[in-house]
């Protein structure tokens, strides 16, 4: 027997044009998709993915910031690293707004809303020494991934499984970045009183 497969708009699984016109939730707009999550977890998902897709592209930025204008003896190998981080950073952006993009959201990811809902402490624009700058991204790559690794609970603990092992995904690449970037740190160099000045 013909199995018979439903295309968009046909009567068959109820879907039609019309359907797919988004509409708010709060003040979060969602569209109808065949995803089937309950438009109440991709609402909470899509939420928690834009929280975070503004912190990630401060992060991009504030990995820039420290690429362009990082000095000292260990140059190359610091500059050329900071720029592997903000390519990282740019890589998660992707994964999180196309994430958001699948669930029927909208991906809020322009310049204007990441300075408005970034959590991350602002980047210093005095910033020169290697170390400093060393201490500064690793200090934003620690408040990132703790932040994702909460995000990737949550996620789960609402439903949303995928999203969980997105965010989770991405702990572990915020992670490996950390490792590398404190891996340039002078012994001793990184104290509490050094990172205060990158916590909120
Ligand atoms: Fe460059």
């Amino acid at each position: 027997m013909a199995r018979i497969i439903s295309t968009p708009g046909s009567e068959s699984d109820g879907f039609t044009d019309q359907m797919s016109v988004p509409k708010a939730i709060g003040n979060i707009m969602i569209r109808p998709t065949r995803n089937t999550l309950s438009e109440n977890i991709r609402t909470q998902s899509v939420d928690l993915l834009n929280k975070h897709l503004a912190a990630v592209i401060d992060l991009q930025s504030q990995a820039k910031q420290a690429h362009w204008n990082v000095q000292g003896p260990n140059f190359i190998a610091i500059h050329n690293l900071f720029d592997t981080v903000s390519g990282e950073a740019g890589n998660y952006a992707d994964l999180i707004a196309e994430r958001t993009r699948g669930l029927g959201g909208i991906a809020e990811g322009t310049i204007h809303l990441a300075v408005r809902r970034s959590f991350l402490v602002p980047y210093g624009l005095d910033i020169s020494d290697e170390q400093e700058h060393v201490c500064g991204i690793s200090a934003a790559l620690a408040a990132f991934g703790q932040s994702v690794r909460e995000a990737s609970d949550q996620s789960a603990d609402f439903g949303d499984t995928s999203t969980a092992d997105l965010f989770t995904e991405i702990s572990r690449g915020i992670d490996h970045q950390l490792w590398l970037v404190e891996s340039h740190a002078e012994p001793g160099y990184i104290t509490p009183h050094r990172l205060s000045r990158f916590r909120s």
